[in-house]
């Protein structure tokens, strides 16, 4: 109930949001195609937390930089972001290995909310024509390119200029890659979110300095709802900052 109420506000201030840069219709006719997407697309985000990257995304300034999301499991998300990229004018980059989560041996156990959380090998599976189905019949299919391939050997060929980051991928190991390769590539005053605040692994990896110093090559930034949100959301800065 709680979880529905937030939902409902979330859509109403994007709504009343008048610093996104489309008009108020389209911001009518984005919040219907969400509900839609959300009717028919199974998927594990909040409608809160898709509407803090579409504002990310519809308040960027001017530049050549692309939107990237990492994990997509059946494309309800990615549908949603290639809306937004579109009237932004942007491409979305989407990096999946479109055969569900890698095989590992994270025990995530329990996450800040007391509820279990597990990622076996294979879970959260899309196949590419699905996610690609899913986002030409209810989003913006020509505002895409997808990246097929586990991250550890797709990221590393990845050089294009990013100007925002949206990561649900669950696991510590799948995290660490994203921040490597994509991070550096981030513009300066470029945004990250991550829907995966609510693991306490993960958590333990954001905060840990030495992963930013020595694998990522910047300093930690300052991580919002860091501790008590699902949803994290941090911004690159690097100018008068010391590594
Ligand atoms: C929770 S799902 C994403 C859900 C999606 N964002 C949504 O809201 O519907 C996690 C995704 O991350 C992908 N993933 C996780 N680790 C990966 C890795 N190392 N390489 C490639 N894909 C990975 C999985 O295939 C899965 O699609």
């Amino acid at each position: 109930m709680r979880l529905i109420r937030r939902d409902i506000l979330s859509s109403q201030s994007f709504l009343l949001d008048s610093k996104l840069n489309i008009s108020f219709m389209d911001r009518l006719r984005l919040i219907a195609k969400f509900q839609k997407i959300t009717a028919s697309i199974e998927s594990p985000h909040t409608q809160e937390e898709v509407y803090a990257f579409a504002k990310a995304i519809l308040t960027l300034p001017k530049s050549d930089g692309v939107i990237v999301e990492a994990g997509c499991f059946k494309g309800s998300s990615t549908a949603k972001f290639s809306l937004a990229a579109h009237l932004a004018g942007r491409k979305l980059i989407v990096f999946d290995s479109f055969q569900g989560i890698p095989k590992n041996n994270e025990n995530h156990d329990k996450n800040i909310y007391g509820g279990s959380a597990g990622f076996p090998e294979g879970s959260y599976c899309g196949a590419l024509e699905e996610v690609k189905a899913n986002v030409n019949k209810y989003g913006a299919l020509r505002s895409v390119e997808f990246v097929e391939g586990w991250f550890d050997d797709s990221m590393p060929h990845f050089d294009r200029p990013i100007s925002a980051i949206y990561l649900d991928v669950d696991l510590v190991s799948s995290t660490t890659t994203c921040l490597k390769y994509l991070y550096p590539l981030l513009e300066e005053g470029g945004v990250v979110y991550s829907q995966d605040g609510h693991l306490p692994l993960i958590i333990e990896l954001l905060e840990d300095e030495s992963f930013w110093k020595n694998v990522v090559g910047f300093p930690k930034p300052d991580i919002r709802g860091l501790r008590n949100s699902k949803l994290l959301s941090f911004v690159k800065h690097t100018q008068n900052v010391t590594v």
